[in-house]
């Protein structure tokens, strides 16, 4: 039994090494020409493009009716933001949201790029949230508690006077898009349940420059913070091990 376990999570691993690998690559490439001037839409075509040269599928392309293959999520939009004839300026911040499904299997990740020239402040939102989410990839092994991600990631950002968005929440990943465990980016040490090696799951963490609350626009997609505060995201995928975590979307950048 316990060498079927071995191989069932070696091919998980492996799968998602694959899909992370080419949803990483697709940030390296929006990373290459996003400047002021670009159509949100010219991301979109570049990632459905690199995922389908690739040998891989958009995963956000018509799921739940998503029209697009990205997310593309500017200044105070929190996510799932709809590529459009929009243009970029100098000064916006920028979350891309690229997940592609290989062989049957998904690797998730997302990055908040910076537009020319951004403010200070923005400028720190957007560094926090790196710090937020690496700070707890490093805390992740087999018996951490799913409440010590969130305890971790609450903790670093609310120290800036930032806020967490509560609406959205990191998933499972796998043959699914999104799967058990939710993993909550705020919560209490030592609550939730241990993880376990062999488990797979993204952390993406959305803080706020104001208050945590959002609301979804008349899309059906685009969420907002309330404030009209800015927010920014990254997100990798990440599978367990004994004594750590392998990161399946880590780019060749940052
Ligand atoms: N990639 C997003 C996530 O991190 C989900 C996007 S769903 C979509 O879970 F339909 F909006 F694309
Ligand atoms: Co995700
Ligand atoms: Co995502």
């Amino acid at each position: 039994m316990k060498i079927i376990m071995n191989e069932i999570y070696k091919e998980a691993f492996e799968k998602t090494r694959q899909a992370g690998a080419i949803a990483a690559g697709a940030l390296d490439e929006v990373n290459k020409i996003i400047k002021p001037g670009t159509r949100t839409q010219d991301i979109d075509e570049l990632c459905y493009e690199y995922l389908n040269d690739h040998g891989a599928y958009s995963a956000p392309l018509f799921y739940r009716g998503f029209p697009k293959s990205c997310c593309t999520s500017t200044n105070h939009v929190v996510c799932h933001g709809i590529p459009s004839d929009k243009i970029l300026k100098e000064g916006d911040i920028i979350n891309v949201d690229v997940t592609a499904l290989k062989d049957g299997w998904h690797g998730d990740t997302s990055k908040t790029f910076e537009i020319g020239k951004v403010s200070i402040k923005a400028k720190k939102l957007v560094n926090t949230t790196h710090e937020a989410l690496m700070k707890a990839i490093k805390i992740i092994k087999e018996d951490t508690h799913l409440g010590d991600i969130g305890a971790v990631i609450q903790d670093h950002v609310e120290a800036e006077g930032f806020s967490v968005v509560q609406d959205f929440c990191g998933h499972g990943i796998g043959k699914k898009f999104h799967e058990e465990p939710n993993v909550l980016h705020y919560g209490k040490k030592g609550t939730g349940i241990k993880i376990k090696a062999g488990m797979i799951f993204t952390i993406e963490p959305m803080i706020n420059f104001g208050k945590y609350e959002t609301k979804t626009l008349n899309d059906g997609w685009t969420a907002v913070t309330k404030d009209k505060s800015l927010s920014a995201q990254f997100e990798h995928t990440i599978g367990v091990t004994k004594d750590g975590c392998e990161i399946f979307t880590l780019s060749k950048n940052k």
